[in-house]
C-alpha cells in the first residue's frame, strides 16, 4: 500500500501523532517505518500474527494469541537491548507500555479460557490494532531516532 493510502498519513507527519484508526485488517496495511530495518520487520511479522488471531477459528484462537505474546516478549527484549546499550532516557516509560500491553494479552488469554470470545475478538480487531500503531509512531519512532542520532526530537 502507497503511503498516501494510509489512512492518518498526512496528519502523522504533520504533527507526528497518528490519529486514525487502522482497518481491522492489518497485513500489509500500515506504512509506519522507524527506519531501523529489523524493528520494523519484527513490526510487519505482528501485523500478520494480529490478522491470524482476528480471523482464527475459536479452536485455534488461543494457539494464535500465545503466538502474538511469545512475538511481542521477543520484540520486547531486543528493543531493551537497544534502549540500554544507548541509554534512552524514556526507557522506563517505554517498557511500561509494552508492560501494559502483555497484561492485556494476558486477560485476552483468560477471556478465550473462559470462553469470552467476543471479548477476545474486540481486543484483537479495535484495541491492540490501535495500540501497536499509536505505540510505533511515539514509543518506537523515538527510541530508534534516539539510538540513531542521540536526539529526543524529529
Ligand atoms: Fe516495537
Ligand atoms: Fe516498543
Amino acid at each position: 500500500m502507497t503511503e498516501g493510502a494510509v489512512p492518518g498519513a498526512a496528519a502523522f507527519r504533520e504533527t507526528g501523532i497518528m490519529i486514525a484508526k487502522p482497518p481491522s485488517s492489518m497485513a500489509g496495511s500500515i506504512a509506519i517505518s522507524t527506519g531501523d530495518a529489523i524493528i520494523d520487520a519484527d513490526h510487519a511479522a505482528f501485523e500478520v500474527l494480529i490478522d491470524e488471531a482476528s480471523t482464527a477459528d475459536d479452536a485455534r484462537l488461543g494457539t494464535a494469541l500465545a503466538r502474538l505474546r511469545r512475538h511481542l516478549v521477543e520484540h520486547f527484549e531486543q528493543e531493551d537491548v537497544m534502549m540500554a546499550e544507548t541509554a534512552f532516557p524514556a526507557a522506563v516509560f517505554h517498557r511500561g507500555d509494552h508492560d501494559k500491553v502483555l497484561d492485556r494479552i494476558d486477560a485476552a488469554i483468560a477471556d478465550n479460557a473462559m470462553g469470552n470470545r467476543r471479548a477476545v475478538r474486540a481486543f484483537l480487531e479495535d484495541e491492540l490494532p490501535v495500540w501497536f500503531v499509536g505505540h510505533v509512531a511515539t514509543l518506537d519512532a523515538v527510541t530508534v531516532h534516539w539510538a540513531r542520532t542521540g536526539l529526543l526530537g524529529f
